[in-house]
């Protein structure tokens, strides 16, 4: 039988003994990580959350006894060991944070033992994902693992100590909610006291955070967990946590304000990174205009260049065939690659039509000062250098351009500049450059839809100016909004809030809503707002994005105890599962579709 606490006590972790412990009789426990028996003495490495700590066992210090059993433990049992702190005889291990100090063992007890685990416990782990995420129990104890949740903790610690210095409420909104089908597909629980009727997971506070404001509590925070039923990638999970806030009685400026001061702490306290304040701030146009993105990397250039003026009137029905249709001709000039092999660019150009372009052109400028090219035949010599000098073309670039509506060049050139960025080893990983985005598109028209869709979300604020084409010329009137945009990534989106009935109602005529329909769907809050509303404006962070980003991750997977995979499961648990019978019919459920005819 395992040995249990009785009579023991921890004096500390592994990482937590300091030079004043040296000599003292201390207690250690953990999981064995490494066990090697060299004849007359024993290496235990020894593991818990906050390190590694080498104990040596010799039969002459810790009897028979205890010999016989540190023998036997093997990788992953879980022991207590009693012995004498030393500093090191020999070098110290400069890779441990314990490399000065071993543990000269006088007792051991096993607290339980492991099977052999199905993967070696380690940093930097070579195991494919699904067998980690399988055992994700195992693999949440490799160091790299352990320090990224260690500091997703510290960093949580540090917004609520900012923002509960700052003013801020933590306050908890409900998980059952309303569903309310703008943005993404919600997650439904079904009512059993209602059959028929069904619970919305929150895809976020919203609703709830403008109705505290309502209430008068005028500096919200929550770390929420919200719900989104969306095609996952890196960067998304279905469920995932924001840092979530909002004020009352304040302007785009102040939410800026206030979360820089909380990125500069965070950043400082979580990984010693200096943030120098003000963070740069670019409209959406610029930022379309130049990086093809509303999420712009800005650690490197190869910026767009519309040369829509420059190929004007020339003999390439491509470019002037766009132009016509109200599009646009822009390029990216990719420095010294005029070399770059066919079959290369060849996969660019099949990159661009997976984005939706019908294809990419390209002009090699080459050493000689010739060119090579998909399309020159079409150009004369005049009109080639006057393209070459709007993109500010030279010997050995290689220039790239995509013509069509403006969606679909930046689409295609904002993805073509990260991507040929990486290939080319562009980017400087040691940069954090963070970046606001202001001034989005209110309304976005959807081809699906057939409407215009609030961009950010219904409740977002017109810019005043803009306000005036409402009913003119809707796409061109800008919001209130902004985006927090580190090292390409969204980080956090808000914006300043519609506190007017006139304007919210008016908003909901533009995406479409029929007065029956918006009552029905967001009829509280409008009630809500009859009452006594404050101009209010918010944030939310996506808090897994920013732990990712801060230690360096390349997935979100990476920082959260227990993703889900791509398909939306867990893999440990394997949820979703089938549920009884009977749990459907106390929910008046029948089940119709199969599984495949729901998959995407
Ligand atoms: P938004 O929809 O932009 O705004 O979400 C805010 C931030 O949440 C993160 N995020 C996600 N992270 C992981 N997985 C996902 N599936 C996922 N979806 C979003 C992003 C994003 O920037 N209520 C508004 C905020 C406001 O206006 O105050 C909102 O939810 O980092
Ligand atoms: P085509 O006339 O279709 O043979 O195209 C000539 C060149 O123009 C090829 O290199 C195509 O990849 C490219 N091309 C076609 N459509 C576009 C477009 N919309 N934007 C940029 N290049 C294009």
């Amino acid at each position: 039988m395992a040995e249990s606490m009785q009579g023991l006590s921890r004096t500390c972790r592994c990482a937590e003994v300091s030079k004043d412990m040296a000599g003292q009789t201390i207690t250690l426990m953990g999981w064995v990580a490494k066990n090697r028996n060299k004849g007359g003495i024993i290496f235990v490495d020894l593991r818990d959350r906050s390190g590694i700590m080498q104990v040596i066992f010799e039969e002459s210090e810790c009897g028979s006894e205890a010999f016989e059993k540190a023998g036997s433990v093997r990788s992953e049992f879980v022991i207590a060991v009693t012995g004498i702190l030393a500093e090191r005889a020999g070098a110290s291990n400069e890779n441990l944070k314990t490399g000065a100090y071993e543990l000269r063992a006088r007792s051991i007890r096993i607290l339980s033992k492991s099977e052999t685990p199905p993967f070696p416990v380690e940093e930097d782990s070579k195991t494919k994902e699904e067998l980690r995420l399988k055992y994700r129990y195992l693999d949440l104890r490799r160091p790299d693992i352990q320090r990224n949740l260690i500091l997703r903790s510290n960093i949580t610690a540090t917004i609520r100590s900012f923002l509960t210095g700052e003013g801020f409420l933590e306050i908890e909104t409900p998980i059952l909610c309303k569903s309310t089908p703008e943005g993404a597909r919600d997650y439904l629980v079904p009512s059993r006291v209602h059959p028929g009727e069904f619970y919305a997971l929150p895809q976020s506070p919203q609703i709830f955070k403008q109705l505290l404001m309502c209430s008068g509590y005028d500096r919200y925070f929550q770390i929420a967990k919200c719900f989104r039923d969306e095609d996952l990638r890196a960067d998304r999970q279905p469920e995932f946590t924001q840092v979530d806030m909002e004020l009352s009685f304040v302007d785009v400026d102040d939410v800026i304000d206030v979360n820089e001061r909380l990125i500069k702490k965070v950043c400082k306290e979580a990984i010693g990174l200096d943030v120098q304040l003000p963070l740069p701030r670019m409209t959406w146009q610029e930022a379309m205009d130049r990086f093809g993105s509303d999420k712009p990397d800005t650690r490197f250039g190869m910026e767009l260049c519309d040369v829509s003026e420059a190929v004007k009137g020339c003999g390439f029905g491509v470019f002037t065939g766009a132009l016509e249709n109200g599009g646009s001709v822009r390029g990216i000039n990719v420095k010294g690659q005029a070399g770059m092999p066919r079959k290369k660019i060849d996969a660019l150009v099949e990159q661009a039509k997976e984005i939706g372009a019908k294809g990419l052109a390209y002009l090699a400028v080459n050493e000689d000062g010739t060119y090579k090219s998909s399309f020159a035949k079409f150009f004369d010599e005049e009109g080639l250098a006057k393209l070459v000098e709007a993109m500010q073309g030279e010997k050995g670039d290689l220039l790239l351009f995509a013509a069509d509506k403006n969606k679909v060049v930046w689409d295609v050139l904002g993805t073509l500049r990260i991507e040929l960025a990486k290939q080319l080893g562009l980017i400087d990983e040691k940069k954090f450059n963070f970046l606001w985005v202001t001034e989005f598109p209110l309304l976005e028209w959807s081809d699906t839809e057939n409407r215009f869709m609030a961009m950010h979300h219904p409740f977002t604020m017109p810019m005043e100016e803009d306000w005036q084409y409402i009913d003119s010329d809707p796409g061109r009137v800008r919001a209130k909004a902004y985006d927090i945009v580190l090292n390409g990534t969204e980080l956090g989106g808000g914006s300043v809030r519609i506190h007017q009935n006139d304007i919210q109602e008016k908003m909901f005529e533009a995406l479409g809503f029929t007065k029956e329909a918006a009552n029905e769907q967001f009829g509280f809050l409008l009630t809500a707002f009859k009452y006594g509303v404050p101009p209010h404006a918010g944030l939310a962070y996506g808090l897994d994005r920013l732990v990712m980003l801060l230690t360096g991750s390349e997935s979100i997977r990476e920082v959260i105890a227990f993703p889900k995979v791509k398909d939306a499961s867990c893999l440990m648990s394997e949820c979703p599962s089938v549920v009884d019978d009977k749990q459907l019919q106390e929910l008046g459920i029948v089940v119709s579709a199969a599984e495949e005819a729901v998959q995407e």
